[in-house]
């Protein structure tokens, strides 16, 4: 118990101190996660030409906000999630597990049957602590993701895919490039270096 108040006090200090928490208050954004997406943004230019995008995992919603900061008014922001948000205007939330097909079919019907431009997923799945577990669920997560822009993203359009160190990794970047011409590994700065999270910025869809 006591080691873990210990975690959980070195946590929050390390919280309150971080630049990026700061930066996101000042800027009122929902949380620090924002800066990852404008730091790739920045040295990828993702939103450039983009008129409607998803946004998966979006809760609490800094995505949203940085996308519909920086978007135009009439472009089409979708948000999924398992976790309620905060109204945002000029975004279409859609709760609910982006495996299930009911939710595809929402994410269809919010984009007027249009292919998507860029498809985003910061989504976490809850991890069990068992490893082979964990992995199998994060590649099952990615496939189905894959196999979403498969169908429902333009020739030639992006998406930016969180994954995790380690297990199935290169099969899940072998899969990617059999769909995308240029699948680029990154890790922001903003994102915190304990983080086994990496991003995969898949370039170039594909006919
Ligand atoms: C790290 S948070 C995303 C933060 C978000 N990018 C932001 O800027 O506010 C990850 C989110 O993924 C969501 N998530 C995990 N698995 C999901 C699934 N199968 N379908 C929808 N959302 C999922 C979680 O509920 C969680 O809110």
């Amino acid at each position: 118990m006591q080691k873990k108040n210990k975690l959980v006090k070195s946590w929050v200090n390390r919280h309150v101190n971080d630049h990026y928490v700061h930066l996101a208050k000042t800027n009122g954004y929902r949380s620090r996660a924002a800066y990852k997406l404008a730091e790739m943004d920045k040295e990828f230019n993702l939103l450039k030409n983009v008129h409607t995008v998803l946004d998966l995992g979006c809760a609490p919603g800094s995505w949203l906000q940085y996308l519909s900061r920086n978007l135009s008014p009439d472009s089409n922001i979708i948000g999924v999630d398992l976790l309620n948000i905060e109204k945002l205007l000029n975004v279409t939330f859609i709760k609910g597990d982006f495996t299930d097909n009911s939710v595809v079919e929402q994410i269809i019907i919010a984009t007027n049957t249009q292919k998507l431009d860029l498809v985003l997923s910061d989504m976490s799945p809850n991890l069990s602590g068992i490893k082979n577990v964990d992995q199998s669920r994060i590649g099952l997560l990615i496939e189905s993701i894959l196999e979403f822009c498969d169908y429902n993203l333009k020739t030639q359009g992006n998406a930016l895919i969180k994954t995790f160190q380690g297990g199935e990794m290169d099969s899940l970047i072998k899969l990617a490039r059999e769909l995308f011409k240029n699948v680029i590994i990154k890790k922001p700065l903003s994102s915190r270096s304990e983080s086994s999270e990496i991003y995969l910025l898949c370039k170039d869809k594909k006919i």
